[in-house]
């Protein structure tokens, strides 16, 4: 037998009991004539206690061998500790050891396994299933593991059914490059990973499976941000029948049962819920940080037409109110601006108005406005004496995407967004079309399968810009976790948008022809929605990379540095798929 117990179990009242443990050496001390190793496993720490002269000389000598991630097996007695760890589960009681067994040998790991390592991202990536053993790490795939089983347990309940879709299908449009797969016995053909099972949980609901869900892996060539991998998981959804508010109903459910079964927090339902222009209105964000205030207003009318040009030359001018920060320095103003003028960003500049105490205003702009303006703006920004205005000018859409910046800066820096607050809410009513200058083209803001407001149906072909879908994003503290829509389920409204994104008939057939067939058959109302399920861990573990939550995570050039890929295959194996490689010359 390897081990009777773990290595986190054992406390005061195990005192005399014999044991068997089994673990790694986190750490071996020597201090002349005492040895103490450390054993570590999933569960713990259990300190062993060796004395030279009073415990058999074989083990003794047995120890000078053995060094750190060794993984041994003893058999010894749990005796009471001369000074104890409080800060250990373990630390009241030692194991005296009467036998000693080397499972394995370990050549010195490339980093300390500890819960604060010396070792980089990238070594700790290359070595991953050292950085596994460190519990800071495993604490993070419990986490994940105890979310999933939460999703299962809820939606199980509520009579959804676990349906898996494959991986090698043809491509489905949700805005990524596709990976590609080479067929093999198709020469010169390709399978596409699903950037998500859209098309297949459509399929099952014209098959009436009702109400589906699935842990799965999507897949995405896209550019990569700490939120982004190029496969991750969604928790899946799709049901029949329903409304929209149904929908957000259902899946605040799940949310706020996650919540009080893996947080023991309660989320207040239902969510707060508010069209995407507001949101942009106030935000400049379609997944505005409720955290905190500061709302982004609009003081155009109030700061045009007083002679300073860079106003009176610009679409928008919007500012938000930075509570007791009269007092910035220049030095803290300076960074600010060198802030919003970070290409990222993109500001040309930023004016500020410190709204003294004394009811005084001191601005980068006192030559052109007087008192009584600076009291209209801060009538408007709701800022009181102390306070501090941020400004920006520009194009419309631009500056609110600076404001929205900047916000969240000053969120950032004024510790207002507390990692253990979570403020969720629905935006909802997104464009259903979004334009792109570069291909003189709409593309589908959600996908394509995504339904209009039917108030908005009639504005399609004379006004597409404006018309409104339904579809609605989760948000909670600043990151979509999930987004969905009700679908289209008419094969003429849906050719309809097809043709919208400049699909020929020909072309949405090729591509969705199963689809369009399928609604010729009766396919009933439907919608849903897919979190993403890394993102939802790393929001409930506090930290912001999904990186952390993902067991093998891919690094932001989207390499596996730990298997090494993506790797270059055999000239045999091109050959048996019909494939050349195609080298770009200058
Ligand atoms: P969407 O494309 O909005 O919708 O994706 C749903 C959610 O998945 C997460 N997500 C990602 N997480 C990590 N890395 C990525 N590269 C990545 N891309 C997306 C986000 C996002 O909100 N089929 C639709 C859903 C539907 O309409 O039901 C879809 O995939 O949290």
């Amino acid at each position: 037998m390897y081990r009777t117990k773990n290595c986190g179990e054992l406390r005061i009242e195990d005192v005399n009991q014999e044991v068997v443990l089994s673990g790694w050496v986190q750490r071996k001390r020597d201090k002349g004539g005492m040895i103490w190793i450390d054993l570590r496993d999933r569960y713990g720490l259990t300190q062993l206690v060796f004395e030279e002269g009073k415990d058999d000389d074989a083990i003794i000598k047995k120890l000078d061998n053995i060094g750190r991630e060794f993984v041994l097996k003893i058999v010894g007695i749990v005796i009471e500790r001369f000074s104890k760890n409080p800060d250990l589960p373990t630390g009241d009681i030692e194991i005296r050891v009467k036998e000693l067994h080397i499972l394995s040998k370990s050549a010195t790991p490339p980093f300390t396994i500890e819960d604060n390592t010396d070792g980089g991202e990238d070594l700790r990536m290359k070595y991953r299933y050292l950085d596994i053993r460190r519990k800071p790490v495993r604490d993070k795939l419990v986490l994940r593991h105890k979310m999933a089983q939460a999703v299962r347990r809820f939606l199980d309940t509520q009579d959804f059914i676990e349906v898996e879709t494959p991986y090698l299908i043809k491509s489905t449009p949700e805005g990524a490059r596709d990976f590609i797969v080479p067929s093999r016995m198709h020469t010169g053909t390709f399978y596409a990973l699903p950037q998500s099972p859209q098309t297949f949980k459509q399929l099952l609901m014209v098959g009436g499976i009702d109400k589906y869900f699935q842990i799965v892996k999507c897949f995405r060539d896209e550019d990569l941000r700490a939120d982004r991998q190029p496969e991750f998981t969604q928790i899946d959804c799709e049901m029949s029948f329903v409304t929209q508010d149904e929908v957000l109903t259902q899946f605040e459910g799940l949310v706020q049962y996650l919540f009080k079964e893996v947080k023991g927090i309660n989320v207040n339902t239902p969510f707060v819920r508010m069209p995407y222009t507001e949101a942009m209105e106030r935000y400049g964000n379609d997944k505005p940080d409720l955290r905190f205030g500061m709302e982004i207003k609009n003081i155009s009318q109030a700061a045009q037409g007083k002679g300073f040009q860079v106003f009176d030359s610009v679409e928008y001018i919007g500012g938000i109110c930075a509570n007791n920060c009269a007092e910035y320095t220049r030095k803290q103003i300076d960074e600010l601006i060198e802030f919003v003028k970070r290409p990222q960003i993109g500001a040309k500049g930023l004016v500020y108005v410190k709204y003294n105490s004394d009811g005084s205003f001191k601005s980068s702009v006192d030559k052109f406005f007087d008192k009584d303006t600076f009291n209209q703006w801060a009538e408007i920004i709701e800022a009181k004496p102390g306070d501090l205005m941020l400004i920006l000018a520009g194009d419309k859409n631009k500056t609110l995407t600076q404001l929205s910046e900047l916000r969240i800066e000053m969120g950032n820096r004024l510790d207002l967004r507390k990692p253990n607050e979570f403020k969720p809410l629905w935006v909802t009513d997104f464009p259903l079309l979004e334009w792109d200058d570069e291909t003189q083209r709409f593309y589908a803001m959600h996908h394509p399968f995504t339904s209009p407001k039917p108030e908005d149906i009639t504005l399609m072909e004379s006004n597409p810009a404006n018309v409104r879908a339904n579809a609605y994003d989760m948000v909670i503290n600043g990151v979509e976790v999930g987004g969905g829509s009700i679908r289209i389920f008419d094969t003429d409204l849906q050719q309809r948008m097809f043709n919208l994104l400049g699909f020929t008939e020909d072309e949405a057939k090729a591509q969705f022809g199963f689809l369009m067939d399928a609604f010729t058959y009766g396919a009933p109302p439907h919608g849903g929605i897919a979190f993403g399920f890394d993102r939802l861990c790393a929001l409930f573990g506090g930290t912001e990379s999904i990186r952390d939550y993902i067991a093998f995570p891919k690094n932001n050039t989207g390499r596996d540095v730990m298997i090494d890929a993506p790797a270059t295959v055999s000239v045999e194996q091109l050959k048996e798929l019909s494939l050349s490689i195609y080298k770009q010359t200058e």
